[in-house]
Parts: structure tokens; C-alpha cells; sequence
């Protein structure tokens, strides 16, 4: 037996790790189901012989050692280890380089001229090798690095204060409250004054130099704050405002707690709320939604309903978790197995893996230069942050050997 190939590989059955894995079981639990030889073509390689791998072995020495390394462990920037990769995930990329679908690079070169019996030995060969070992913690950021969004939103939001809040609950009559709105309607409000749509000077002025980062933290960090009404006058008729109001029930709530893109008001300032309706009505404020709802709306009936909204309890935004690198792991290792030890021989392990392999394909699967439909789903929500640790945390994981073994003939 070859340094760094652990046992004879037989026909039938794979096991990682102690866990069973039939080929057609994606979770890898309903485990002594067992696939014959040959009854599905793309199984191949989890079922090779000792023989194949022996001729995986001879090929990969000649054609694939100088870049992946003499026992699949690469030292090179950008080359992936292959020692211990599941079986059939090996195939379907060779596969994919063969015929162009994964690019067009030294890969794609390297398996041109291979046949797919080949292809089928020499992912037989290295899916049956020790894997490498995981990379050392202190050589990858920590996820806790990471930074929080709201705390970064809280210190963005310093200058915002004197006006608006500590907490964005207004003390100022005219000053706007901060809470109690859902962050995409502060973001679209606060681009709307970076891009002129929305004039104010001196707010236009205040949020110049914010870049988007610092747009959406902030955002994130109002409406993480605990809402409660402004602490400033409401002079107007709360019976009236309250009879008002059923005309803006529709979009602003019952509670005027806010739906869809209008924003919350309750708890709102009454002066800011009397000054937007004739903002909107005089065109100021340009809006075709509001537009109408404020042009029906006299001066009066405004004071009324600024006075109504005032009154009552703004609540806080539902507003989505960001993931820590842990929540993260749970939803990938739904499909990689647990710490990235995949147990479905179709599906990449992801443990131990070099990490800037990890970065390099993360990001090209989140701008789409790599495509697949399994991991669309998950790459469009990741962020460059996110990629940053979550390859971290998957080569830092202990890597499992795939385990041939031989089940007796005639079962
Ligand atoms: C000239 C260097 C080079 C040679 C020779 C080479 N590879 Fe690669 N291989 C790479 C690089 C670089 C990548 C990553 C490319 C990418 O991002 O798609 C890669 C990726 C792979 C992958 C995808 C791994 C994964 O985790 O998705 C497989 C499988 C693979 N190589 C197998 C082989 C085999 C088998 C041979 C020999 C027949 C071989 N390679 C020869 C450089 C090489
Ligand atoms: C000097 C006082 C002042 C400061 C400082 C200030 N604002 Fe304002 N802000 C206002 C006023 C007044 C308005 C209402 C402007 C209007 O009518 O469009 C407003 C409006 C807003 C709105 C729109 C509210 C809504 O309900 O549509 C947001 C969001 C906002 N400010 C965020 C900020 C942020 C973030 C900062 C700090 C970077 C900031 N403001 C600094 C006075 C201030
Ligand atoms: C058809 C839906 C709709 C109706 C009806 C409606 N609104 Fe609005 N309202 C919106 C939308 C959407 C916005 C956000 C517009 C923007 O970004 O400037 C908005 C914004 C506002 C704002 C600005 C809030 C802020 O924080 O700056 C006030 C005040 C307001 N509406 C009051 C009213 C009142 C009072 C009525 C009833 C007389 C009413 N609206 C009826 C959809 C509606
Ligand atoms: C629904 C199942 C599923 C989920 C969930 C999933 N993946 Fe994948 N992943 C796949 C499949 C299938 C592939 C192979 C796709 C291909 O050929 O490009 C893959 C490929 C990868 C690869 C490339 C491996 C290599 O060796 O080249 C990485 C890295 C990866 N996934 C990371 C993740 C991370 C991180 C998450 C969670 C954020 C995740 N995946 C969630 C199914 C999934």
C-alpha cells in the first residue's frame, strides 16, 4: 500500500467517519442501503477496485502531482488538496473541467485529454488518501474580528445625535424620530438625500460623506433600538387625527406601525409629521404615493393627525439577524456535512481545505463566475466579510478519511 492510501478499496460500500454513507442518501443516515456495482454510471468512482485506484495512482503521479502534490496535499497558492475529497464529487468536476463547463484554465487542460475511465481512477485515487490536516487557528482571522454591524452603526451615527436622539428618540420639536422604522426605509431616506431626491440641505449636508457601509449600519443600528414616542409636544385635536387617520390605515396601519414601503408613524414628532404633509403637498417633497393622501389633507387636519400618530406606541422593526459564522456552518453543513465532512460522495468535504481555495471559489460562486444551482441558494446571500470567515472556520475543521470498504461478493 502507497503512503498516504489507508485502506484496500472495494466495491459497495464508503464510510466517512463512522457514519455510513450509502451513494443515494444525501444526509448520509439511512446507511445500510447499498448500491450495486455499475447500477448507476455516476457512483463509479465510489465503487472502484483496488486496481483502479492502483491506475488513478499511476496517472496522477504523471499528470496531476507537480501542482496537487505527491499525495494530494497542495503547497500551492490556489491548488486545492484533493486528498480524502469525496469520490463522485472529483468525478463530476473533472467532468465539468473536461468539458469546459468549469472554465477555461489549467484544469480544463489538464483533463482534456483524459478519458472519463480515467477521470473515474484517478478520483478514485485521491478521494481514497488521508486528508491534510486542518489549517492552525492562529494562522486564519478570528470570527469575532468580524464587525457588528450595529455597534459600527452607533459609532457612524456619533454626529446624528445632538439632533435626532442618543437612541433616536427625538427631544426636538421638528427633528424626526429615528425608531420604530424599518432600516430599508432609512436607507432609502438617507441615499434619497445623498442623491438630491430628497432636499434638505442641511440633512443633504449631513450625510455626504456617509459611505453605503456606513448608510446601512446606521440604518441597522435605529432600528436595533428599543422605539418609544418622541419626547416633544403634539398641540393638535387626538379625537379628530384619530378620525383622520382611516384614510392612511390602508399603508401606514392600523397602529401606524407602518407596511410594505410606508413608513412607521406612530410615535413620530407632530411637528416633523404636520412638516412632511406640507412638504408632500407642496411638491417639496416629491412623492407620487403621498402625493394624493397629503393634497386632500388641510393644514389643520394635519395638526390633528400629528397629534393622533404621536400618541401612539411606535414598535420595533422586524429586522433580519445578521449571521455569526456558526449560523452559517449549521445551514452549509445541511449539504457539506457536519464541520464540512460531507458524507455524500457527490458533495464536496470542505474541511481542511486551503483556505485561499476556499475564498477564491466562495467568491466566485457569490459574483457567479462559478455556477451551481445547489449553491445559488447561498452564495448570493454572503458578503465578502462572510466568505472571509466561513473559509476560516472550514480550514480549521479536522478533516475525516473516506473509508473503503470491501463488502463480501453476493451480497
Ligand atoms: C498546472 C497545475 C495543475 C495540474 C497539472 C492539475 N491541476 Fe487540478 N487544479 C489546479 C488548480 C489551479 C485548480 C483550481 C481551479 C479552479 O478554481 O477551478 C484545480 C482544481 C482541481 C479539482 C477541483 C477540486 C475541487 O475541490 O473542486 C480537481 C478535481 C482537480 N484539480 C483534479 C486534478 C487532476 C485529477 C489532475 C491530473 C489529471 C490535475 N488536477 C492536474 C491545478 C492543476
Ligand atoms: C442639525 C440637526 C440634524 C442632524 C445633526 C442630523 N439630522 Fe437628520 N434630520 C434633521 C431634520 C430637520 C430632518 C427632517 C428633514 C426633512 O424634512 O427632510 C432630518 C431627517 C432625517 C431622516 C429622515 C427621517 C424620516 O422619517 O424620513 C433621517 C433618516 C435622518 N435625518 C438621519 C440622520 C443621520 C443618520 C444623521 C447623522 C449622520 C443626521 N440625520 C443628522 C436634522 C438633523
Ligand atoms: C397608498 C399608500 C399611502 C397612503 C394612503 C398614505 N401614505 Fe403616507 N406614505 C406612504 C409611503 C409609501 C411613504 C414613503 C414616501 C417617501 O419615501 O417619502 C409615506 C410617507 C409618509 C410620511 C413621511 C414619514 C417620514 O418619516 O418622513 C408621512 C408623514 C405620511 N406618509 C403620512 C400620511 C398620512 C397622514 C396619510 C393619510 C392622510 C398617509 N400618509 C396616507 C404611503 C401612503
Ligand atoms: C443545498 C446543498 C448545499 C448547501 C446548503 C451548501 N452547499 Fe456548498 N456545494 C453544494 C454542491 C452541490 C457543490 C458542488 C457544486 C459545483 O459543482 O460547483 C458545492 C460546492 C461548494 C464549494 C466548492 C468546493 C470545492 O472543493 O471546490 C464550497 C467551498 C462550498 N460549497 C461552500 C459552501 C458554504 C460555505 C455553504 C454555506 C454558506 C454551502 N456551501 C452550502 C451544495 C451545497
Amino acid at each position: 500500500m502507497t503512503r498516504g492510501m489507508r485502506a484496500a478499496p472495494g466495491p459497495f460500500l464508503i464510510i466517512v467517519a463512522g457514519i455510513i454513507s450509502a451513494g443515494s442518501s444525501p444526509a448520509g443516515m439511512a446507511a445500510t442501503e447499498t448500491v450495486q456495482p455499475g447500477a448507476t454510471d455516476d457512483f463509479r468512482a465510489a465503487y472502484a477496485t483496488p486496481q483502479d485506484v492502483a491506475e488513478g495512482k499511476r496517472l496522477a503521479d504523471a499528470s496531476c502531482a507537480r501542482c496537487h502534490g505527491q499525495i494530494g496535499i497542495s503547497t500551492a497558492k490556489g491548488v486545492p488538496h484533493l486528498a480524502g475529497q469525496r469520490a463522485v464529487y472529483l468525478h463530476i468536476e473533472l467532468q465539468a473541467y473536461k468539458s469546459g463547463t468549469r472554465g477555461k484554465n489549467m484544469m480544463a487542460d489538464a483533463a482534456k485529454f483524459l478519458s472519463d475511465d480515467a477521470l473515474v481512477k484517478v478520483a478514485a485515487y485521491y478521494a481514497s488518501l488521508d486528508p491534510a490536516p486542518p489549517v492552525p487557528a492562529a494562522t486564519t482571522r478570528p470570527a469575532a474580528a468580524a464587525t457588528n454591524p450595529v455597534s459600527a452603526g452607533k459609532a457612524a451615527s456619533a454626529s446624528c445625535a445632538g439632533c435626532h436622539g442618543e437612541t433616536g428618540i427625538s427631544k426636538i420639536p421638528g427633528m424626526p424620530s429615528l425608531v420604530g422604522l424599518d432600516p430599508k426605509y432609512l436607507v432609502a431616506a438617507l441615499k434619497g438625500y445623498k442623491n438630491g431626491q430628497r432636499k434638505h440641505g442641511m440633512m443633504q449636508a449631513f450625510v455626504a460623506g456617509l459611505g453605503e457601509t456606513d448608510v446601512n449600519n446606521i440604518s441597522l443600528f435605529y432600528a436595533a433600538q428599543k422605539a418609544a414616542k418622541a419626547q416633544t409636544p403634539a398641540p393638535g385635536n387626538l379625537a379628530a387625527g384619530k378620525t383622520a387617520a382611516a384614510a392612511c390605515a390602508a399603508c401606514h396601519g392600523e397602529a401606524g406601525v407602518g407596511t410594505g414601503t410606508a413608513p412607521g408613524l406612530a410615535g413620530q414628532d407632530a411637528q416633523y409629521l404636520v412638516a412632511a404633509m406640507a412638504a408632500y403637498k407642496d411638491g417639496s417633497r416629491a412623492d407620487p404615493i403621498m402625493k394624493g393622501p397629503a393634497a386632500s389633507t388641510s393644514d389643520a387636519v394635519a395638526k390633528d393627525l400629528a397629534a393622533y400618530y404621536a400618541s401612539l406606541e411606535p414598535q420595533q422593526p422586524r429586522i433580519s439577524k445578521t449571521l455569526t459564522t456558526a449560523d452559517w456552518a449549521q445551514r452549509c453543513d445541511r449539504c457539506h456535512g457536519i464541520n464540512g465532512n460531507s458524507t455524500d460522495p457527490r458533495l464536496p468535504a470542505l474541511a481542511a481545505q486551503r483556505l485561499d481555495y476556499l475564498e477564491m471559489v466562495l467568491d466566485a460562486y457569490r459574483t457567479g463566475a462559478r455556477k451551481s444551482p445547489a449553491m445559488a441558494a447561498m452564495s448570493t446571500v454572503l458578503t465578502e466579510a462572510s466568505v472571509k470567515d466561513i473559509a476560516a472556520y472550514y480550514s480549521r475543521q479536522k478533516a475525516r478519511a473516506v473509508v473503503y470498504v470491501v463488502l463480501p461478493a453476493g451480497k
